[in-house]
């Protein structure tokens, strides 16, 4: 086995995600607060503090920079920047612009997520995405992000995941709260799919009109479905509405966002569990650090367009950080290969720099760099070392047998 390196493509993006509920801490005035904090909703713990990222955003970015990342993904908040329909407030537009600021102080490219699953309480109130107004409610406040983005903002991700959003609409219709994990069988509700793709399409408009040289695009959660022998059709069948669909609308925008994790196996039945023996991160998730090529690979495919490539998102939660590492260089490996074969891959970004509010639970441990929940202390693992390192040397680590 020969180890050798693929230099990063000019202009990489180097850097970390991060979403705004997640580590802000006190969001209270949006949907997802609300819901923690609601018995029927059965979420096992609320987010409280998070990683009391709204007050301590300037150590975050301080230690990305030392460490060696050249972009941070971060998260702006529609409930805080739109606490009531049609008041903006000012003072939260001039926090979030700080925090640009403050990116590029240090050196680090900022790219801002405008809508990474959490909504004002009024806007849920209304009856959400499928709501009459409801896509010109949220092009009204991508407008009027515009002092946040204006300026200095390379990058900006409309809506995260919106496959993950319109699975979740799905199953909130009929009662059941999936979290549309690897193996999930509800179905994207279509209704919330159009108005997704609607409200996406109308905020690259919005943001080309504020700035024509930001790069804009939206991030689709990718679950890598692998079809079992003979299950060709059902995959393809399974996979449409779930993926593909959200990848066909970014056709025209600047780049499109990967995301994944793991993969899905699918039989002619639909999702068929990892095999018993297969290890399993923090999540339960098979560890499939391949994932990340195959998610390459596939965007490139349906979206057929040379549409470039970012990933937005990817990573593993476990306590163990060596496996995190190993996880890291199993998947640089998949991208530095893409990369050679042709795709036009313009970035990477881990998820998560912190350890964080994973969506009901703080157990999930994602992050590269520990946070302690009491004092908010920041301590850099070992994979921050050395994934943030390879900034510096802008060369993706390769292992070529
Ligand atoms: C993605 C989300 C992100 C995080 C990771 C683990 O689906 O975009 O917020 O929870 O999964």
């Amino acid at each position: 086995m020969t180890h050798t390196a693929t230099p990063f493509p000019d202009g990489f993006l180097w850097g970390a995600s991060t979403a705004g509920h997640q580590i802000e801490g006190n969001n209270v005035n949006s949907d997802w607060w609300r819901r923690e904090h609601d018995p029927a909703a059965k979420i096992e713990v609320p987010s409280l503090d998070a990683c009391d990222s709204y007050h301590r955003w300037e150590q975050d970015m301080d230690l990305l920079a030392e460490l060696g990342f050249t972009d941070y993904r971060f998260g702006i908040e529609w409930a805080r920047i739109e606490p009531e329909r049609g008041f903006f407030s000012r003072a939260e537009i001039a926090h979030y612009r700080r925090m640009v600021d403050g990116a590029l102080a240090r050196g680090l490219r900022p790219m801002v997520t405008l809508h990474h699953f959490t909504v004002p309480r009024w806007f849920e109130d209304l009856g959400g995405w499928t709501a009459d107004g409801a896509v010109q409610a949220f092009t009204r406040y991508v407008e009027a992000c515009a002092p946040i983005i204006a300026d200095g903002v390379r990058h900006v991700c409309t809506i995260n995941e919106p496959n993950v959003i319109a699975i979740l609409a799905a199953g909130a219709r009929t009662g059941d709260q999936p979290w549309p994990t690897a193996g999930g069988t509800v179905t994207p509700d279509e209704e919330t799919t159009h108005a997704l793709i609607a409200a996406h399409r109308a905020a690259v408009g919005a943001v080309r009109t504020v700035n024509s040289e930001i790069k804009v695009g939206w991030t689709v959660a990718n679950q890598v479905y692998q079809a079992l022998s003979g299950a060709e059709d059902a995959t393809v069948a399974y996979t449409h509405p779930r993926e593909d669909v959200f990848i066909e609308a970014a056709r025209g925008d600047d780049f499109i966002g990967v995301q994944s994790y793991t993969r899905t196996r699918i039989g002619p039945d639909g999702p068929v569990p990892a095999p018993a023996d297969a290890e399993r991160t923090l999540t339960g998730w098979e560890y499939y650090p391949a994932a990340v090529g195959h998610a390459l690979r596939h965007t490139a495919d349906v979206i057929g367009d040379g549409t470039p490539l970012i990933v937005t998102e990817n990573g593993i939660a476990t306590a163990d950080d060596t496996r995190r590492i190993d996880y890291y260089a199993a998947a640089l490996d998949q991208v530095a290969a893409a990369i050679e074969d042709g795709i036009d891959v313009q970035g990477y970004l881990a998820w998560s720099a912190l350890d964080n509010y994973e969506w009901g639970t703080y157990k999930s441990t994602f992050g590269l760099i520990a946070v302690d929940p009491s004092t908010f202390e920041r301590t850099a693992k070992p994979s921050a070392v050395w994934l943030g390192g390879l900034g510096r040397t802008r060369e993706l680590p390769r292992t070529a047998s």
